[in-house]
């Protein structure tokens, strides 16, 4: 039987900018899955480098890494069975020329460098992308913050 689990979803600024926010969200919500953490955030570069630390060798990095930071970014949390391999389908493939009528990218986007969202590739990195995102670890409660935090 399929598991549940949870799969770490950004809008990418070009996604924030052009105002695509509450429609990529209706796609997952409508789909079933359930939201459990949201932030609009400025991702700091030093995120941004650890969030992609596995493509640093490749030529594209520095492009990818002022991309992801010129602008706010959307991060989520998403839960459900077979999340993150539902949410990859639904995304559709990274060079969205490639991606299907239908998905995310296939319906709104035409470049590789503007490819509006990001999805998790495994559970495990869905952990660990959601770990790493002091956003929405904050809204977790997996640190201890000092400050108050309004929900
Ligand atoms: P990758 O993890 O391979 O794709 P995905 O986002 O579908 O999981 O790559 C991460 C991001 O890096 C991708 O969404 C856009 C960017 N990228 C480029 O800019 N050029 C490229 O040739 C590739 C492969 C990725």
């Amino acid at each position: 039987m399929e598991e549940v689990e949870e799969t770490y979803i950004m809008i990418k600024p070009d996604g924030v900018q052009r105002g695509l926010v509450g429609e990529i969200i209706s796609i997952f919500e409508k789909k079933g899955f359930k939201l459990t953490g949201l932030k609009l955030f400025q991702c700091p570069k030093e995120l941004a480098e650890e969030h992609y630390k596995d493509l640093q060798s490749k030529s594209f990095f520095p492009k990818l890494i002022d991309y992801i930071t010129s602008g706010p970014v959307v991060c989520m949390a998403w839960e459900g069975i077979g999340v993150v391999a539902s949410a990859r389908k639904l995304i559709g493939a990274t060079n969205p020329l490639n991606a299907e009528p239908g998905t995310i990218r296939g319906d709104l986007a035409v470049q590789t460098g503007r490819n509006v969202v990001h999805g998790s590739d495994s559970p495990e990195n869905g952990k660990r992308e959601i770990d790493d995102n002091t956003a929405l670890r904050l809204h977790f409660g997996v640190i201890t913050p000092s400050v108050e935090i309004v929900i």
